[in-house]
């Protein structure tokens, strides 16, 4: 059993990353975003309270996201192990997880925030699985390789909301890394590499501690 964290920046390639590892070791992605995501679509309460923060790439209060976290991680598709994705993004969330989850390895994933850039504006996403591409790789192609929906743009990768998001990270999360650290549980990989390569790099981190 595998519960494992994916750290990084904004467009580093959480979400990308985890729908590969998931696949390959059967276990759930958890991906806080998408959740809240899916709470604004449904106009829930926690969905309500989370859209301002997140259209200005503010962070959701803690008290929402770690509520949201500890919720879907007492439901049995998790007892075999899951990725969270986008969860923890500040100490104070790191430090409630460990108070109901067992962390076993946290992946960082290291990319500058130039490349971020590029990657946030020409990203598109599919607005029912949340399966994200990049324009450069799509050829043109406008639906979903895996449900056939027509992709979209976040709203909260336009330039403005990206640089906000970015400054976030490096005032509210980057200290995770640190924390991980301390915690002797922190695997650096390279963001930078191919898809393939980064795969291969986490996927041999996690062997390696199985
Ligand atoms: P969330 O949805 O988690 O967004 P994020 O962390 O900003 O991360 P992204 O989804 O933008 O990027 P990613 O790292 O998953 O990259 P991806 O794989 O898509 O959060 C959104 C908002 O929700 C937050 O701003 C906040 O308001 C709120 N929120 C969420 N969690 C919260 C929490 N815990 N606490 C408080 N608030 C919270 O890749 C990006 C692009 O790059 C894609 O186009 C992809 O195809 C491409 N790409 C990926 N890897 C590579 C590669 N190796 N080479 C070339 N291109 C690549």
């Amino acid at each position: 059993m595998m519960n494992i964290v994916f750290l990084g920046p904004p467009g580093a390639g959480k979400g990308t990353q985890a729908k590969v590892v998931c696949e390959k070791l059967g276990i759930p992605q958890i991906s806080t975003g998408d959740m809240l995501r899916s709470a604004i679509a449904n106009q829930t309460e926690t969905g309500m309270k989370a859209k301002t923060f997140m259209d200005a790439g503010q962070l959701v209060p803690d008290e929402v996201v770690i509520a949201l976290v500890r919720e879907r991680l007492a439901q049995p598709d998790c007892k075999a192990g899951y990725i969270l994705d986008g969860f923890p993004r500040t100490v104070e969330q790191a430090q409630a997880l460990q108070s109901f989850a067992a962390i076993n390895a946290a992946i960082d994933l290291d990319v500058a925030d130039e490349v971020l850039i590029k990657r946030l504006s020409g990203r598109r996403v599919c607005p029912l699985c949340g399966a994200p591409y990049h324009v450069d790789r799509l050829n043109g192609e406008k639906n979903c390789k895996v449900d056939g929906t027509l992709l979209i743009q976040r709203d909260d990768d336009k330039p403005e909301t990206v640089q906000n998001r970015l400054a976030v990270y490096h005032e509210k999360t980057a200290p995770l890394i640190d924390f991980y650290t301390q915690a002797g549980l922190l695997h650096s990989i390279g963001g930078n590499l191919t898809l393939e390569e980064i795969s291969a790099a986490i996927l041999k981190v996690l062997e390696a501690k199985a």
